[in-house]
């Protein structure tokens, strides 16, 4: 029985992504698990849909997007004068959660870079997603599955409830919870323009160099995404640095405040109890015990679980491996981050 309900579900699955490459090829728009969160995704050669997926997500045309693959041999058709650096890169980690910015092939329509002479690719290693590039037959142009400035999307209800019926869904998983890790490959060093799913340490260890993180708030910023507010959430968000520092919010708390506690590697029940004990209306849940766990659920939590909250105080994580990119988020995200 559960054999056959597995082999209806693989049907099910293998009929979407066969609508959804049709889709593509007529100049559509839709969402589809990658191993990183939801993309909304075009074909990349077609200026008019990929016009469609800006309109759709509000996003300013100066925000490029990234542009999927899949297979390492379909790189030249979007990017050009690759270094050696960049392949060393990708025999390692593709397909996977890493985008690397790289000279653009001409054929690459302005829209989608935003006009600049790079082009940021990846090549995902979610079978769904390299499924429906392959049936597509084409790169596909993609930016998370949110609405510009939002949380973005890592289950197929998020997509919807915040797209409602507006794009054809691929149901699917994803695995990691943030977005891929950006390297700028045309700038000596290289560039971190977002830290994500593939951690920096193995990155440095590939290269044997140092990658240089890109400063935020500069006057030009190198990724235009970078000056955008984003991430955030329906209610008022508060990152913890420190547990014991709870004393310290009490100023950011109003009485009828209706609170969200996240606590990060431990469930700490006697610290609950001492903060029930208080004035405050106060529920707790468990992000999870390491940073891959936290990750996983970091946008569920920002989306879905703080639904009936109108405040949300987060516990930081560690800022090493996936937990300098939970950071990055946390704190794109927070109306203030207290340590
Ligand atoms: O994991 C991911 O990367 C997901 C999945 C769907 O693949 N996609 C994603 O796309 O996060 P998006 O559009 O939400 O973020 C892409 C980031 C933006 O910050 C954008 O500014 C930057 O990459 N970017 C894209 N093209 C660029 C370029 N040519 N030069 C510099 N930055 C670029
Ligand atoms: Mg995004």
């Amino acid at each position: 029985m559960i054999e056959e309900q597995k082999k209806v579900n693989e049907k099910i699955q293998e009929e979407q992504i066969i609508k959804a490459a049709e889709i593509i090829k007529s100049g559509g728009v839709v969402a589809f698990p990658t191993e990183t969160v939801y993309g909304l995704g075009a074909n990349a050669f077609d200026e008019k849909a990929v016009e469609k997926v800006f309109e759709l997500k509000g996003r300013p045309q100066d925000n490029p997007l990234i542009v999927h693959i899949c297979s390492k041999d379909d790189l030249d058709i979007v990017a050009s004068d690759i270094s050696d650096k960049a392949y060393k890169l990708i025999e390692k980690f593709w397909p996977g959660p890493l985008t690397l910015v790289l000279p653009r092939n001409p054929s690459v329509p302005d829209v989608v870079s935003a006009g600049l002479p790079t082009v940021a690719v990846r090549m995902p290693s979610h079978p769904i997603a390299l499924k429906l590039i392959q049936y597509a037959e084409l790169p596909i142009a993609a930016p998370s599955a949110n609405p510009s400035g939002k949380p973005s999307a890592t289950k197929p209800e998020h997509v919807k409830s915040y797209f409602q019926n507006k794009v054809f869904i691929i149901e699917g998983q994803t695995e990691i919870g943030i977005e891929s890790t950006v390297l700028d490959m045309t700038s000596d060093p290289i560039l971190l323009l977002r830290p994500g799913g593939l951690e920096i340490e193995k990155i440095e260890e590939v290269l044997k160099e140092k990658i240089v993180k890109k400063i935020e708030n500069s006057q030009k910023p190198k990724s235009p995404g970078i000056k955008y507010t984003h991430y955030k959430p329906q209610i008022y968000l508060i990152v913890l640095k420190d547990r014991e520092k709870i004393s310290k919010l009490k100023n950011f708390l109003k009485p009828e405040s209706k609170i969200l506690y996240v606590m990060a590697y431990t469930f700490d029940e006697s610290f609950q109890s001492k903060l029930k004990k208080g004035i405050y209306n106060i529920d707790f849940i468990f992000a999870g015990a390491d940073e891959r766990e936290i990750a996983k659920n970091l946008f569920d939590i920002l989306i879905a679980k703080s639904i009936g909250y109108d405040t949300m105080i987060f516990e930081a994580v560690d800022e090493r491996g996936i937990g300098l990119g939970i950071m990055n988020r946390l704190k794109k995200a927070a109306d203030i981050v207290i340590s």
